[in-house]
């Protein structure tokens, strides 16, 4: 037995010795053929983001928070968005509702499956904490992700977990206790890997049979959007990302004759001081669209609000600025940290078309 173990030990040494060899020469290799053009990533850099949580909690951060700490949190820094009570559908589907203590017992949530449940829910559908962990500190909130400590983001979530009932108001939710609070998810039990992507032996769940000659030169579109609802989220072209290949189609004009399939990017580069691409480029066509309310106002109702007015343009441009509320309804429009002189440019563009 001692003799087998040796044996094992010995070989997985020349394996690690061999490995270490190997990697260190591809290593060098390609630091020494991009010479000047590259680095390795600095163990910081790499922490910085590997913030994953798993299932498991491996990448959970050490840290603790309380529902009273995370009211605070929530009231300040997300109910503009999600409500007071998580029950919002303003900007996003609810994230709390539709659960029952029937539901956290037996961890399977029965108004999914109710017809006259209006919406789906975070919690209704989320089986696992550490997605919720992850995401909320990840991405949220949405104006500001990665502006929270792990602390803030235990506490946020000991509040969400009290507005749902799973934990009392004087809890404190932490690293230490987190996979006990995962036994009570109310939709614990939903995820299965009872399906083809778990087994692999399972047939794919689409059939299509890839064309592999003669195949047509040219692709055609033969179904669009009927004309009446091309146009009912406002223009794509004006909201497609401003990177990659793709400009989205004018949906302000009737059916395309053709879709536009790729525009150089190099175009965005000459255009930097275009003001709409200022306006696609520092996050406000996320809130704002041309015709239409997202989050703020559409660009054509502040036009034809204000195109008229005396000081617009500055009194615009300040509110940009810093921030504000009240004027198109509750939800507020969070401080925009972009230089002066490019908020002018973009308000003076929203108001004048140029
Ligand atoms: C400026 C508006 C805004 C603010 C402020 C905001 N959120 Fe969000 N939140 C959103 C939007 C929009 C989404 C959906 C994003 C998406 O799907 O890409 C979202 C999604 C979420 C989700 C995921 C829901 C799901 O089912 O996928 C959670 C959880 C969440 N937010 C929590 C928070 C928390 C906690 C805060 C405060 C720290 C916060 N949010 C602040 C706009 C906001
Ligand atoms: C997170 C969402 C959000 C983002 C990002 C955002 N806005 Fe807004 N914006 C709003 C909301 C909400 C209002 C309505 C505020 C109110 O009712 O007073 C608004 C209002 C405005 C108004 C009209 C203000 C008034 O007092 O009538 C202008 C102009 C404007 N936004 C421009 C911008 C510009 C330019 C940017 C980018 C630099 C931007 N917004 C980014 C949500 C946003």
């Amino acid at each position: 037995m001692f003799k087998l173990v040796n044996q094992h030990m010995k070989s997985l040494f020349v394996f690690t010795f061999l490995f270490a060899v190997i990697f260190g020469v591809f290593a060098q290799e390609s630091a020494s053929s991009f010479q000047g053009i590259s680095r390795f990533a600095t163990p910081a850099e790499v922490k910085a983001w590997d913030i994953d949580v798993r299932p498991d909690f491996k990448g959970l951060p050490k840290g603790s928070g309380s529902v009273e700490k995370g009211q605070e949190i929530w009231e300040g820094r997300c109910a503009s968005c999600h409500g007071t009570f998580g029950e919002s559908n303003s900007v996003f589907t609810p994230i709390v509702g539709g659960v029952t203590s029937k539901d956290i017992e037996i961890g399977r949530v029965a108004s999914l499956t109710d017809p006259k449940q209006p919406q789906r829910t975070t919690f209704m559908k989320v089986a696992t904490i550490s997605s919720l962990y992850d995401y909320i500190y990840r991405a949220m909130p949405w104006n500001a992700p990665r502006s929270m400590s792990a602390d803030d983001t235990f506490a946020v979530l000991a509040y969400l977990l009290n507005l749902v009932e799973i934990v009392p108001d004087d809890f404190t939710l932490s690293d230490q206790n987190i996979a006990e609070i995962q036994k009570k998810m109310p939709n614990r039990n939903g995820m299965t890997q009872d399906h083809g992507l778990w087994r692999l032996n399972d047939k794919p769940d689409v059939h299509a049979k890839a064309c592999m000659n003669n195949c047509a030169q040219e692709v055609k579109v033969t179904s669009f959007l009927p004309d009446y609802a091309r146009n009912a989220h406002g223009n794509l072209q004006d909201q497609n990302r401003i990177f990659g290949p793709y400009r989205g189609v004018d949906t302000t004009n009737g059916s395309p004759k053709s879709i536009p399939t790729s525009i150089a990017s190099s175009v965005v580069a000459e255009k930097n001081q275009d003001p709409s691409v200022l306006f696609r480029s520092n996050t406000c066509a996320a809130c704002h669209a041309q015709n239409t309310k997202i989050v703020g106002p559409s660009l054509e109702s502040i036009k034809s609000k204000y195109a008229t007015q005396a000081n617009a343009i500055d009194t615009l441009s300040a509110k940009v600025k810093n921030g504000g509320s009240g004027v198109w309804g509750q939800i507020p429009m969070p401080a925009n940290n972009l230089p002066d002189a490019d908020i002018k440019k973009i308000v003076t563009w929203i108001l004048t078309g140029h």
